[in-house]
């Protein structure tokens, strides 16, 4: 086949339209995620509080008159799905809130309604959480906190937006 100048020019041009299309859903996918990571932030340090029991850092070190022990999140093995899951039903028997306010009701959680948790629902927290800003959170612990090992200033300052709270950090 002999293909002319312009047959090709018209061709590069198909294929640069076909992966812009292709490559497009990336670039929004990727500003999707630091939009929900920010947002996941703000839920972790104000609405949702999580850093009461868990620490700014979610190494467990929290106020030291919150309930129960609260989990080093640095160190859990949890995936997403299941980060969601245990945001949104709380862990029964624990102080583990559940953060979706139709937990064991409309969501049967574990396996388990109302009845079937029975005295073993986790409590309510102070605020409930829609779906998207559970999945937030999820994003957030797991780009700034699963798996990172000790927290340090960086981290710290990060957080907090200033070194103020971060001096015992190097
Ligand atoms: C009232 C204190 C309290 C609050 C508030 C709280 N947690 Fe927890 N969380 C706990 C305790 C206690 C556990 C450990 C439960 C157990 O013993 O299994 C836990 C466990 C977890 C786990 C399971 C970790 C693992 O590997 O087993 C995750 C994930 C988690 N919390 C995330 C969060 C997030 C995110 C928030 C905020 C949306 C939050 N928690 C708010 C007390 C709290």
């Amino acid at each position: 086949m002999n293909l002319s100048a312009t047959t090709l020019w018209k061709l590069s041009k198909v294929l640069v339209v076909a992966w812009a299309a292709t490559a497009l859903p990336f670039v929004d996918r990727a500003r999707a995620d630091e939009a929900s990571i920010a947002l996941g932030k703000l839920i972790y340090q104000d609405k949702a509080n999580c850093g009461a029991c868990h620490g700014w850092a979610g190494d467990g070190q929290g106020d030291p008159h919150a309930s129960g022990h609260a989990a080093n999140l640095r160190l859990t093995t949890m995936d997403r799905a299941q980060l969601i899951e245990v945001i949104a039903c709380g862990r029964p028997g624990t102080p583990m809130p559940h953060f979706d306010a139709y937990a064991y009701s409309d969501n049967p959680c574990y396996g388990l309604d109302e009845a079937g948790v029975d005295k073993g629902k986790p409590p309510e927290p102070p605020n409930s959480l829609q779906p998207k800003e559970i999945e937030a959170v999820a994003d957030f612990l797991q780009a700034t906190i699963v798996g990172k090992g000790s927290p340090n200033k960086a981290e710290c300052v990060a957080y907090f937006g200033s070194s103020n709270h971060c001096s015992q950090y190097r």
